[in-house]
């Protein structure tokens, strides 16, 4: 797909314009907002077979108009938000796929908006388009050959004001929608394909271009740091455990950085304490949080946000081996807390405490986590909003700024010194399973919570309910696939430390 802004409509295949619909009193108005194509029209909209209300798809197939073949009239309603019209780019890819059309005029001058949307609009368009063009299926031979003969969409954006700052907004809107993309294809690939080491390397390719440092820790690595998190949950697994590192200086270096760390569980059966069979294929989504922060990573340096961000993903399996961690077992993290291990299901918390006390030692401006940590969020959210935990009151002000300007659903948990105390072990300092009933994200964090240095603003996002599979509530959102949850929300929050 390739996406472009133009003054003039060039004679695409297709022709995409829109209709409102506004209603006064009793009195429901349409308007196509393409002044010809509404008197072209006049019939249709006599009759109510457009009627403008969103959702609203009508096709006029072979009608070469102003020398286009065929003709959509897309319906908006009466108002439109950034994220509406991110919607719209899964309906008008829809439309023109099934048109079979390769080049389309989208008449985006008639977007009903303020002036000031202009720009914002340009880029939830041009996401809405690039996210719903995302589809897993390198694994099926079929496709692979049929892949090979596609000629690439050409989508037209006709606005009068294809300025600087509405290419930007576009560039801007291509680029993080194909970074979410790309950490969607890290979740979705199954556990036998993308393991801690293969996770790393593509991650090396990939940042390849992009200014990013990349360090990768192996196995002996790791026992040097003194990551005893990390290494207990892998001690079960033939595959060896990872440490991603990713550096991008954006700033001076003197500007304290942006830290993002994420889950890189690249499957999890629960290890001894080990899963019920049904549904643990979805596993493998469990390094999400990793492919997430990678990706808003490179979507930062991608848009050379000036500011200095790292990345901290600890990849590893879980896995039930005769070498594995047991339950009642004691380990060490890196800053010296002990703890048991009481289950060795709740293994996410184990990594990431060794990553959490790596990213306080470099002294950020904060540290911003995320992981699919808990069963209890789904029960808690479902797949609508990522529950995320924080104490810090201006940070709070950043992540609702941030995921507003995104357009993704977050919810503010609670995380309290009694979710901590229930955390308390026996034989060690720390239980990695609560001693008390319910709040299991709260408790999650309240683990987590114990590797991050006073002092320092931490947030911790549980997208355990919006990774993956979120069904039908987002259309440009594949329903079973990964999802690339928070990428969006967390490039927003990098800003508002530029
Ligand atoms: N990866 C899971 C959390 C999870 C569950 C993610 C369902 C997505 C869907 C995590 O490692 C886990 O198993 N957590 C346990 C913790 C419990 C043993 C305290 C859970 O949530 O059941
Ligand atoms: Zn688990
Ligand atoms: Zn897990």
């Amino acid at each position: 797909m390739k996406i472009d802004l133009v003054k003039a409509s060039q004679g695409e295949t297709a022709l995409v314009v829109f209709a409102t619909s506004l209603k006064k009193g009793k009195q429901e108005t349409t308007k196509v907002t393409h002044a010809k194509v509404h008197s072209h029209l006049s019939a249709s909209l006599a009759d109510k077979s457009i009627t403008g209300k969103s959702g609203e798809v009508v096709s006029f197939r072979d009608t070469h108009f102003e020398g286009h073949r065929h003709l959509v009239v897309i319906g908006v309603g009466d108002k439109l938000t950034h994220e509406s019209v991110r919607q719209l780019g899964p309906t008008v890819l829809s439309a023109v796929q099934g048109l079979k059309a390769k080049s389309v005029a989208v008449d985006f001058a008639g977007l009903p908006k303020g002036k000031k949307d202009h720009t914002s609009f340009v880029q939830a368009f041009a996401e809405g388009l690039v996210l719903s063009d995302y589809s897993f299926d390198e694994l099926k031979s079929a496709k692979k050959k049929d892949d090979k003969k596609e000629e690439e969409l050409k989508i037209h954006l006709v606005t009068k004001s294809a300025d600087a700052a509405a290419k930007r907004a576009l560039s801007e809107g291509v680029t993080l929608a194909e970074t979410v993309n790309f950490s969607r294809r890290l979740g979705d690939m199954p556990g036998n394909l993308m393991t801690p080491s293969i996770l790393a390397n593509t991650v090396v390719q990939a940042v390849k271009g992009t200014g990013i440092k990349s360090s990768i820790w192996d196995k002996a690595r790791i026992k040097k740091e003194k990551m005893g998190g990390l290494l207990g949950v892998a001690q079960g697994s033939a595959q060896e455990p990872r440490f991603i590192i990713l550096e991008y200086k954006g700033a001076v270096a003197s500007k304290k950085p942006v830290v993002f760390v994420g889950k890189g569980l690249t499957f999890d059966t629960g290890g001894i304490s080990i899963k019920p069979s049904a549904a643990m294929e979805e596993m493998k989504y469990d390094m999400c949080g990793g492919a997430n922060v990678i990706g808003a990573l490179l979507a930062i340096a991608k848009l050379k946000l000036k500011v200095n961000a790292i990345a901290l993903v600890p990849a590893t399996e879980n896995m039930p081996g005769s070498q594995a961690t047991k339950p009642g077992d004691v380990h060490t993290a890196r800053n010296g807390k002990t703890f048991e291990v009481n289950n060795t299901d709740a293994e996410g918390r184990l990594i990431l405490s060794d990553a959490l006390c790596y990213a306080s030692e470099l002294k950020p401006q904060v540290i911003v986590d995320a992981a699919t940590l808990t069963g209890a969020i789904v029960v808690a959210l479902g797949n609508t909003h990522t529950g995320y935990f924080t104490r810090n009151s201006d940070l709070k002000k950043k992540i609702e700024n941030a995921a507003e300007a995104s357009g993704e659903w977050v919810w503010n948990m609670p995380l309290t010194d009694h979710h901590v105390k229930d955390m308390k072990g026996t034989f060690a300092d720390l239980s990695n399973i609560s001693s008390g009933k319910g709040a299991g994200s709260a408790t999650a964090a309240a683990f987590l919570e114990q590797f991050v240095d006073d002092g320092i603003p931490w947030a911790h996002f549980d997208i355990a309910g919006t990774a993956w599979a979120v069904g039908n509530r987002l259309p440009y959102c594949p329903k079973k696939g990964a999802s690339g949850a928070m990428i969006r929300t967390f490039v927003e929050l990098a800003k508002s430390y530029v």
